[in-house]
């Protein structure tokens, strides 16, 4: 079967890093297109050169990156220093990455590879706030024709919100865009906090990681052991939830999950409730059935899966 084409829209982040990384071993599953990246834990030129980072972690300076939007659709930005530290990756030291800064603006990437693609041919994995694609959108509804699906990190159910009480960060960040995803018309599988936070970075999972050894993991573990502080503080857990990954994972192992078609709709306007996602689980409304939720995580496959993957680097 051919690799599934996909777009990484992201703001590593540490866990964006380790979904990049755990889309970039998996090559016969995943046909990378390029990565897009986005304001959002950071600002976009540190979301930018730390994607960049990534890839030259991993041995893929080939990969296209892409600088995108720098502020959301309506909103000022807000950021999450406080919980990825003033680089956005900290836990690994910075430098000026080989792999190059695409010139082209994300947003005219994202339209552009949609308008020559087929029919349902291009996976979109936004793992940020979802302002690019959100622009994309706008730009050109037509550009839609083309998604196959859109896997993405962002809401909260039951868990209600981490960066407010009511939201959760990449909804919050730019609900405006958010809206336009969930309510696009496409297939969209939907990744909250109820499902991140089933999967803990526990130190023994860290140390799984730290012992495949080769530069990817050991940066993954670094990473990782720098973002588990806030959480850990915060919610008295073993580990902080390791949410971006879960995107990348389920399109690498869908039977790890647990999904249900419900209705998905975004608070845009609400000061005190802003970027809240009601997800009407149980069907109590007659409002269209417009992404899968998804609720559960077999959290040890989860992290087999990911041990799994990070052995393919090379030293
Ligand atoms: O709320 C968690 C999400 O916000 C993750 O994508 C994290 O990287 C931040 O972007
Ligand atoms: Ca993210």
């Amino acid at each position: 079967m051919a690799p599934r084409k996909v777009i990484i829209d992201c703001d590593p982040g540490q866990d964006d890093a380790v979904a990049l990384f755990l889309a970039m071993a998996s090559p016969a599953e995943l046909d990378v297109l390029g990565i897009t990246t986005v304001a959002g834990n950071v600002p976009l030129e540190l979301t930018q050169r730390n994607a960049r980072m990534m890839c030259d972690i991993a041995g893929r300076t080939d990969l296209p990156v892409y600088a995108g939007c720098e502020k959301p659709l309506v909103r000022d930005a807000i950021t999450a220093e406080y919980i990825h530290g003033a680089t956005g990756i900290d836990g690994i030291d910075v430098f000026e990455p080989e792999t190059p800064l695409q010139a082209q603006h994300a947003v005219d990437f994202i339209v552009e590879t949609l308008r020559n693609a087929e029919t349902a041919s291009v996976t979109l994995i936004p793992t940020g706030p979802m302002t690019n694609i959100a622009a994309a959108i706008q730009r050109d509804p037509a550009i839609l024709d083309a998604v196959e699906r859109i896997v993405s990190m962002g809401g909260a159910m039951r868990e209600g919100g981490n960066r407010s009480p009511s939201a959760e960060f990449n909804v919050l960040v730019d609900p405006h865009a958010a809206d336009i995803v969930y309510r696009c018309g496409r297939p969209v599988t939907a990744m909250g906090l109820d499902v991140t936070h089933q999967v803990l970075s526990t130190r023994e999972r860290v140390m799984r990681i730290r012992n495949v050894g080769n530069a990817v993991a050991v940066a993954t573990a670094d990473m990782l052991s720098f973002f588990h502080r806030y959480d850990t503080r915060k919610y008295g857990s073993e580990g902080a939830p390791l949410h971006d990954p879960c995107t990348v994972a389920w399109l690498l192992r869908p039977d790890l999950f647990a999904t249900k078609a419900c209705n998905l709709s975004v608070e845009t306007g609400s000061a005190l409730t802003l970027g809240h996602t009601a997800v009407d689980f149980w069907h109590v409304t007659d409002r269209p059935h417009n992404i899968d939720w998804t609720y559960e995580v077999d959290a040890e496959g989860f992290y087999d899966l990911l041990v799994e993957k990070l052995a393919v680097f090379g030293d």
